[in-house]
């Protein structure tokens, strides 16, 4: 399984900045890199990145979409429509979504679903807060993720980032002996449930990965990638990530 390194800009860039990005990543990424690259610009640059992606090795995702096809739902994106653009990834329960936006697992699974059925891959954020692991309920918490986003079964190809919360953006991430231990958890689930079709999904890990760190969660035999936020802001050390994974 090859691992799949993702760049989340979250609100960050101009249209004028994702091209500059864009053109310096290419020249870094060789045309069949050692591992699946993405990127995940805001909404209003997905287009423009699709062009200037189309036919190389780096796949575009988009940060969110709304599940219902189209419809009264405003200042929303649906998945159908992400789809129409050359959309290949999406994410879905970000935890930034859940606590700042109130999304609640139910929608998740909606989401999920929906990006499925418009054929594409959905990354199912899941992870605890620092209470919540300080209280010994890290894994109860992340099993409630899963079990709410997939109850239905696994209808289509799928990611799981792990996403401690109080990891993200916070320049401190997890111990990888940590990381390791939740994602062997995750993926017990994932066979568990869903059988043969559990070894199929890739595991990631995201919360302060750098350059200097990302080797640590890369070598781990159940981590099968890792979902950037800071730095993949710069496509330089966005490679170095990816190369970490190689
Ligand atoms: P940082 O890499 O900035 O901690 O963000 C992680 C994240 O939320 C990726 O989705």
């Amino acid at each position: 399984m090859k691992s799949l390194v993702a760049a989340n800009w979250k609100m960050h860039k101009t249209l004028k900045e994702t091209e500059d990005y864009l053109r310096r990543l290419l020249e870094l990424v060789p045309p069949d890199p050692p591992v699946e690259l993405a990127v995940f610009p805001p909404f209003t640059a997905l287009a423009r990145a699709g062009e200037l992606l189309l036919g190389s090795p780096i796949a575009l995702g988009a940060q969110n979409g709304h599940p219902e096809r189209e419809g009264a739902f405003t200042g929303e994106v649906s998945m159908y429509q992400l789809a129409d653009l050359g959309v290949r990834y999406v994410i879905c329960g970000h935890s930034e979504r859940r606590k700042i936006f109130g999304e609640t697992d139910e929608f998740v699974a909606k989401k999920v679903r929906a990006a499925w059925n418009y054929g594409l891959t959905p990354i199912l954020c899941v992870g605890e807060t620092l209470v919540e692991r300080r209280a010994g309920r890290a894994w109860e918490v992340v099993e409630k993720q899963l079990s709410l986003a997939l109850g239905d079964g696994l209808f289509g190809p799928l990611v799981i980032a792990y996403e401690p919360v109080w990891a993200i953006g916070t320049g401190v991430p997890a111990h990888p002996q940590d990381a390791q231990e939740m994602a062997q958890r995750i993926r017990a689930w994932l066979c568990g449930r869903f059988g043969k079709l559990g070894e199929g999904v890739r595991i990631q890990y995201g919360g302060s990965v750098k350059p200097e760190n990302a080797h640590e969660f890369l070598k781990l035999p159940e981590i099968q990638g890792a979902l950037v936020g800071g730095a993949s802001l710069d496509p330089q050390s966005f490679w170095a990530i990816a190369l970490a994974a190689a």
